[in-house]
């Protein structure tokens, strides 16, 4: 095993630094720069033509990067919404065949997705996974399947998966608006200059981070707040996911905007903040945050360097400047990063947390 992990001494940490590699993978011929395009030839050109809506179904880490695609739809000017697939069965909104149905699981055998997979087959969806196990359940039974080719994730906390995933839906995303549209996104130079940029960017930051001094400085809290806003608000439900999963401490994710309503109550010295800047109204998440200050919470803000949230915040990670729709992914590594230290300083076993499968495959 510990060959495996090369120089690492954990599976997860292996798996974070593989994430320059894993979205060099996901991308490879699925996008042309120099061209201004999506390659995304792994669908039939006009292939969402008729879609009218998007539903995204999953569970855990991958219901995260559901949400985030959801989101870029949305942005896109797409109809979609994303949603625990263990829930599906009672709460799924009216399918019909103008429905888009996208599984999103690493390993395409989580029970609950694969029964919501096929409920929406059942009711005449059309469905794609989003996976990156070749040959899996999800991939044989969805019509279509879109492989983010992260190669194989051991630790059971997702990571690298994660990334991979929330670029191709990205990426799938801005592809159905554009068949819908008959017209590529109009910033897509922008994106693509920036997916082509983001596996050195991760690079760099795993190079230069401070993730380590700052869950040495923490890692005695009572509790661990993340707070985002828009696709900021998927990496905070993220950040605290992994936090909680590895560490064993208390941590929970909000809307940036929710803290004033409820969690507030819960704020104190022992309960660091950790908020995450994606250039979506973060002079609202900025406010939010020092309201959680006010009352004596630490803030650790993630945000690029120059950031007005380094001035406020106690501490602060340090994410490159890139546009919205990815800056969030860049704050899901530093998160990543913060986690594992957390969890190794407490002396948790970090690839294999007590009570947790890397795929569940019972309801
Ligand atoms: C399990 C794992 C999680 C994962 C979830 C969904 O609960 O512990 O890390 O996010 O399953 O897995 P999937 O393979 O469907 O992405």
């Amino acid at each position: 095993e510990q060959a495996g992990k090369g120089e690492f001494d954990h599976f997860m940490l292996k798996e974070i630094h593989e994430q320059p590699t894993a979205l060099t993978q996901a991308l490879e011929g699925r996008i042309d720069p120099e061209h201004g395009r999506i390659a995304l030839a792994d669908f039939e050109p006009g292939t969402f033509t008729d879609i009218e809506s998007v539903q995204l179904i999953a569970c855990g880490t991958s219901y995260h990067a559901a949400l985030y695609g959801s989101l870029v739809l949305n942005q896109a000017g797409v109809h979609a919404t994303a949603l625990l697939a263990n829930e599906y069965s009672v709460s799924s909104p009216p399918i019909d065949d103008d429905t888009l149905v996208i599984a999103v699981t690493q390993s395409g055998e989580t029970a609950d997705t694969l029964n919501a997979l096929r409920q929406a087959n059942a009711e005449g969806a059309t469905t794609v996974t989003v996976t990156n196990v070749v040959g899996s359940t999800a991939a044989r039974e969805a019509d279509e399947a879109l492989f983010i080719r992260a190669g194989p994730e051991i630790g059971v906390a997702a990571t690298k998966t994660f990334s991979s995933q929330a670029v191709m839906l990205t990426l799938l995303g801005q592809r159905i608006a554009a068949d819908l549209r008959g017209e590529p996104p109009a910033d897509l130079e922008t994106l693509l200059a920036e997916l082509a940029a983001m596996p050195d960017a991760i690079a760099g930051l795993l190079e230069d981070s401070d993730a380590d001094a700052i869950a040495d400085r923490y890692a005695n809290s009572q509790s661990y707040f993340f707070i985002g806003r828009g696709l900021g608000f998927s990496v905070a439900l993220e950040g605290a996911l992994k936090f909680k999963e590895i560490t064993y401490e208390h941590a929970e994710g909000f809307a940036s905007g929710e803290l004033k309503h409820g969690p507030l109550a819960l704020v104190t010295p022992e309960t660091p903040v950790f908020a995450v800047f994606t250039g979506e109204e973060d002079e609202k998440t900025l406010k939010n945050a020092e309201e959680a200050q006010t009352r004596g919470a630490p803030v650790i803000a993630v945000c690029p360097a120059g950031h007005r949230a380094v001035d406020v915040a106690d501490d602060h990670l340090e994410i490159p400047e890139m546009e919205a729709d990815l800056a969030g992914l860049l704050a899901n590594v530093q998160l990543q990063l913060v986690s594992y230290y957390a969890a190794e300083l407490l002396g948790r076993p970090i690839d294999k947390p007590r009570n947790l499968a890397k795929s569940v495959t019972v309801e």
